[in-house]
C-alpha cells in the first residue's frame, strides 16, 4: 500500500510516519509537507535513509503540484494531517488558515477524485464541536454533537469537514474523518501549551498562562492517536466520523504545574496573563464509538505519558532550542509582550 501523508514534517504527522514506518515495513510512505514554520526536516530525520519513505516539500493547496504528485504516486491512501494548527495564530491572522486548511483539503479531495484512492482520512480536531460549559461534567462530545466554532481555526477545520463529507456524498470519494482531543508528546512545536511551558521552565522564564488557567482540555498521547488514525483507515466504515480521546481532562494549571514538578522547578514562574479571546471552556471527547467498532483504548496515561514527554524534551534540547532561537523569537516578543 502507498500511503500519502501530508503534514509529516509536523508535530502528529511526524509520529504517524515513525509509527508506520516501523509498523509497516512493506507499506511506502510519501510525506508531502510545506515546511512552513511548524514543519521540521529533524523531525523526519531518523526515516529519511529508510527505503520505503519518501519526502516531498510542497503546498497542498497548490492544485498543478497535487495533481503532478497524484499521477506520479498513484497513492492507495491519503491522510491529511497538513494544516494551520495554532489557534492563536488564527486570531492574529485567519487568510492562511482557510487557505490551507479549507482551499488545501478541497485540492486534495479533486486530486482524489481524478486518480482514484481507496480511503482518503481527514484528521480533524474535537475543536469543531465548540465548548462545553465547566458546570457540566455529564457533558461530552460525540459525533453527532453540531458543530459549533469558537475561532478562525476550528471554523476552518469544521468548513474542511463539511468539505469531506459532501465529496463523500456527492462524488462518493472513500472518506473517514477523525476529531481528535489536545494531543502532547514528542515533536510537538513550543508554541503550545506543554512544550511551550517545558521550554519556559527549563530556561527559568515565566509560564504565562490565559486567564485563570481554569479552561479543561481533554489530552491524549501523541501515539495513542496514531493508533486510532491506522486503525480507522483500515478498518473504519467509509463515511463515517470517529472521536479519539481519552477522558484525560485537566485544567490548564493543573498541567502546568505538573510540568513544573517534573522539572523540579518553582510554581513562582506562573504568571497569568490576559485571556485568549473567544477562548474555548471544555473540551472533553465521548470515544465509544472507536472503542466499540475497533476496539480503541488509550494506551498511555497522562501520569506517564506527561514523564516520557519531558525526558524527550530534555534528550532532545538541540530539536526546540534550534526553534526557538529562530524566527519564534518574534512570534513570542508579538503574543507574549505587554500581555
Ligand atoms: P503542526 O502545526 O505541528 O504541523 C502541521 C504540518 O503541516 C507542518 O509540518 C507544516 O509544515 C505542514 N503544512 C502546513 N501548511 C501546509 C500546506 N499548505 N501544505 C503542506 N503542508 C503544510 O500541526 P499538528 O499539531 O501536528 O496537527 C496536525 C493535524 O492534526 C492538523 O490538521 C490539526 O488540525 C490536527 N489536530 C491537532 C491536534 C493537536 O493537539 N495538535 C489535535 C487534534 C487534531
Ligand atoms: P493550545 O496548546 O494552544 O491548544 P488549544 O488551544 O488548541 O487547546 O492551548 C491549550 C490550552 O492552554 C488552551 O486553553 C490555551 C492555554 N494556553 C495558555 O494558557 N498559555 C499559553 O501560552 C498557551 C500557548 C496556551
Amino acid at each position: 500500500m502507498k500511503i500519502i501523508v501530508t503534514g509529516g514534517a509536523g508535530f502528529i504527522g511526524g509520529n504517524f510516519v515513525h509509527y508506520m514506518i516501523n509498523k509497516y515495513p512493506e507499506d511506502e510512505i510519501v510525506c508531502l509537507d510545506k515546511l512552513t514554520y511548524a514543519g521540521n526536516m529533524e523531525t523526519l530525520e531518523p526515516v529519511m535513509e529508510k527505503p520505503n519513505f519518501k519526502f516531498v516539500k510542497g503546498d497542498i493547496a497548490d492544485r498543478p503540484f497535487v495533481f503532478r504528485l497524484f499521477e506520479e504516486e498513484k497513492p492507495d491512501v491519503v491522510v491529511n494531517f497538513a494544516a494551520e494548527s495554532h489557534v492563536d495564530r488564527s486570531i492574529s491572522d485567519p487568510g492562511i488558515f482557510l487557505q490551507t486548511n479549507i482551499i488545501g483539503t478541497g485540492v486534495l479531495l479533486d486530486a482524489c477524485r481524478e486518480y482514484g484512492i481507496t480511503r482518503y482520512h481527514q484528521v480533524s480536531t474535537d475543536e469543531v464541536y465548540g465548548d462545553l460549559p465547566l458546570d457540566r461534567p455529564d457533558l461530552f462530545f460525540t459525533e453527532e454533537t453540531p458543530l459549533h466554532t469558537s475561532s478562525p481555526y476550528s471554523a476552518s477545520k469544521a468548513s474542511a469537514d463539511l468539505l469531506v463529507m459532501a465529496y463523500y456524498r456527492t462524488f462518493k470519494v472513500p472518506v473517514t474523518i477523525s476529531r481528535c482531543s489536545n494531543n502532547y508528546g514528542p515533536y510537538h512545536f513550543p508554541e503550545k501549551l506543554i512544550p511551550l511551558m517545558i521550554a519556559n521552565a527549563l530556561n527559568d522564564k515565566p509560564l504565562p498562562v490565559y486567564g485563570k488557567g481554569e479552561n479543561v482540555r481533554d489530552w491524549l498521547y501523541v501515539e495513542d492517536h496514531c493508533r486510532a488514525i491506522d486503525l480507522i483507515v483500515r478498518k473504519g466504515r467509509v463515511g463515517e466520523v470517529y472521536n479519539i480521546g481519552g477522558h484525560n481532562e485537566r485544567t490548564n494549571l493543573d498541567v502546568v504545574k505538573t510540568v513544573l514538578r517534573e522539572l523540579g522547578k518553582s510554581e513562582d514562574l506562573i504568571t497569568y496573563v490576559t485571556d485568549r479571546p473567544g477562548h474555548d471552556m471544555r473540551y472533553a471527547i465521548d470515544p465509544t464509538k472507536i472503542h466499540n467498532e475497533l476496539g480503541w483504548l488509550p494506551e498511555t496515561k497522562f501520569e506517564d505519558g506527561i514523564k516520557k514527554t519531558v525526558r524527550w524534551y530534555l534528550d532532545n534540547k538541540p530539536w526546540w532550542e534550534n526553534i526557538i532561537s529562530g524566527e519564534y523569537q518574534n512570534y513570542y516578543e508579538k503574543m507574549y509582550k505587554n500581555r
